[in-house]
């Protein structure tokens, strides 16, 4: 079964085509994975979803061509319907996208996918709307089922990627943790099998990845803020210079398996408007390897005691932070801590932030729960369940 599958959640354009085998034990084979980041809003520091929407409707065909191209699914033939009607009104909010769109459909013959998944939430409304409608038209007008995605549950089931194809892999066992650390979102799941989920908690304010971008802007790093604060702080670590400055770590002691970050950001802000400029730039590599530390330090502490009381099998991260080097090294550290009793799934790094190949994954696994194009609606605040 050949998926197509489209990412617009955030700033990030994707599209993955997957052939899938099998259907107990499924593998599957990455045909093509597009990711085409936005970088419009390195000049700003965060994502205004105004100007992230406007580049998904620029970026998608492109993505689209490319993704097809790859996988070696890109026909010429001139189109024997002239009637985009359908189309025009699927894209009345997306003016840009529908001309590239037609030019697109008038040009290649329709593929040869059975299945077209898309992320329909959580995330940034304006921008899941241009990706649903992108995966509305497409499935109008060449008749293809559409199966709808949390983007949550994709960042989680990306981890079953690879897992058939490689020889005495463990398989995730249930229940399992887990962790899910974006721009967006910092949950942790309680996860019973493939599609049973419990939110056990979540940010109450900031998302640790919003933190590192926030704290980045602070410290006049740039955007996003996340590779960044790892990359300095990998040097710092290097060069080990004492490092005299304590970050609070907020919620770590509580009862709960919710965080906050808000106050971390703002401990940041007020402790470098105190350093003086000549040791800002001395000083800029430990306070982000502090930055990171703090941010680490309570994601562990709450997760590793879900895993405990919950007597998990399995410790699953997922989301943009979990790219992150140093975490995984860490969270790997206490899991092995623990001996066999439990693993630890960690997408490839590449894997960990938005992508369109997470989608497809899901959208398999979610196969049976296709709907009318018609039906499919975005929701910004989706919950996963
Ligand atoms: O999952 P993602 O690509 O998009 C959302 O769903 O939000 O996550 C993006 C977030 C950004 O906040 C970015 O700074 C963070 O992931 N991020 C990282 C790293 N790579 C990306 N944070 C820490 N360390 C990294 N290496
Ligand atoms: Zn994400």
């Amino acid at each position: 079964m050949k998926i197509l599958s489209i990412e617009t959640s955030c700033d990030d354009t994707g599209i993955a085509i997957i052939d899938t085998k099998g259907n107990k034990n499924p593998s599957f084979d990455v045909l093509s994975n597009i990711v085409s980041s936005q970088t419009i809003h390195q000049k700003y520091g965060g994502v205004y979803p105004a100007m992230a929407k406007r580049e998904h409707q620029r970026n998608l065909v492109p993505v689209l061509i490319d993704a097809l191209k790859k996988a070696k699914l890109l026909t010429l033939e001139q189109a024997q319907i002239s009637d985009f009607k359908n189309i025009e009104k699927i894209l009345e909010r997306e003016p840009e996208l529908y001309k590239k769109m037609i030019t697109f459909l008038k040009k290649y013959a329709k593929p040869d996918i059975d299945l077209i998944s898309v992320t329909n939430g959580p995330g940034l409304e304006p921008c899941l709307w241009v990706g649903v409608n992108f995966a509305k038209a497409l499935s109008s007008f060449w008749n293809i089922p559409i199966v709808p995605v949390n983007h949550i549950e994709s960042h989680i089931l990306v981890n079953l990627l690879d897992l058939p194809a490689q020889a005495g892999n463990p398989k995730i066992k249930f229940p399992a943790i887990a962790l899910v650390v974006s721009g967006g979102h910092t949950q942790i799941i309680l996860v019973n099998g493939i599609g049973k989920y419990k939110i056990l908690g979540e940010t109450r304010d900031d998302a640790a990845g919003e933190c590192f971008d926030k704290c980045a802007k602070i410290l006049g790093l740039g955007y996003p803020g996340g590779p960044i604060i790892s990359k300095l702080a990998e040097g710092y670590t290097l060069n080990a210079k004492p490092y005299t400055l304590k970050l609070p770590r907020p919620m770590i002691s509580t009862k709960d398996y919710d965080f906050s970050f808000s106050g971390l950001k703002t401990a940041v802000l007020y402790a470098w408007q105190k350093t003086p400029a000549s040791a800002k730039i001395s000083g800029v590599a430990g306070m982000a390897a502090e930055v990171q530390q703090a941010i680490i330090d309570v994601l562990i502490k709450k997760t590793m005691r879900a895993v405990k009381n919950f007597n998990a099998k399995s410790l699953i991260l997922g989301g943009g932070v979990s790219a992150n080097q140093e975490l995984r090294k860490q969270f790997l550290n206490r899991v092995q801590g623990l001996g066999s009793r439990v693993k630890l799934f960690v997408p490839k790094p590449d894997l960990s932030t938005d992508n369109g190949l997470m989608v497809a994954v899901a959208g398999y696994f979610n196969k049976n729960k296709k709907i009318s194009w018609k039906k499919l609606v975005a929701d910004g605040n989706l919950r996963i369940k």
